[in-house]
């Protein structure tokens, strides 16, 4: 496995600044001071960071946290709002949320310290598709939005892909996409004359959120998480 796969799948930090502690000289391998982030190593090589021991993947945590509105999905906030993981007390994880929830959106987020996880639920190219439900303004919302929904609009930053809608009543919609650009179900119901008052993420993937109360977590199973990698 490449060595920044390893770290992040150790919980170091993410893929992306795994590759970033490799490259700045903190990583040995066994003895040998290692710069390249995609050198090979296996459970049997010794791997310190910045002198200490890693211990090796397979200490995996992920939970599920059900986001109540007025939460920071960030692992720290510089406004001291209260955040994802402040919500969720895993005592001496340093657990990263997987994506981002709009501050007033609520539901279902992820939380892990596995970094390589994190990636292969969030990276576009494995478009994992997550489910949202929508109140919108201006009810109520004809077939030509759903279909414009359905097919694509075109937002600032391009067109955005094919989603599943649901009409589940006059004003709600329920949305799978597998994308996940900023504001994106907010900007793609507003297209179509539709602004969300209230938006709630109900899946990611193959994990629903169901009957978790809002401000609750709960520990995902190895099976539940194996279930999520396979469609990524
Ligand atoms: N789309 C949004 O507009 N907001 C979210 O929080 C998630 C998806």
């Amino acid at each position: 496995m490449r060595l920044a796969k390893y770290l992040a799948s150790a919980g170091v930090a993410s893929r992306r600044a795994s590759e970033e502690v490799v490259r700045a000289g903190r990583v040995r391998v066994d003895q040998e001071l290692v710069t390249d982030p995609a050198r090979d190593v296996d459970e049997t090589d010794a791997i310190f960071l910045d002198g200490k021991p890693v211990k090796g993947p397979g200490s995996r945590v992920v939970y599920a946290l059900n986001k109540p509105a007025g939460v920071v999905s960030t692992a720290r906030d510089p406004q001291g709002r209260p955040t994802v993981v402040s919500l969720l007390a895993a005592d001496g994880l340093r657990l990263y949320p997987v994506g981002r929830l709009d501050i007033d959106t609520t539901g279902l987020i992820l939380l892990t310290n596995d970094g390589e996880l994190a990636y292969r639920l969030t990276h576009p190219k494995y478009e994992v598709p997550k489910t949202y439900r929508a109140v919108v303004e201006r009810a109520p919302v004809r077939t030509r939005a759903v279909d414009a929904l359905r097919r694509g609009v075109e937002l600032q930053d391009g067109p955005t892909a094919p989603a599943t809608v649901h009409k589940l009543g006059a004003d709600r919609l329920e949305i799978t996409i597998h994308e996940g650009r900023k504001r994106q179900v907010r900007r793609m119901c507003e297209f179509v004359g539709h602004p969300v008052k209230r938006l709630e993420r109900v899946a990611i993937g193959s994990l629903e959120l169901g009957d978790l109360p809002e401000g609750s977590n709960r520990r995902l199973t190895e099976q539940e998480v194996e279930r999520l990698l396979a469609i990524s």
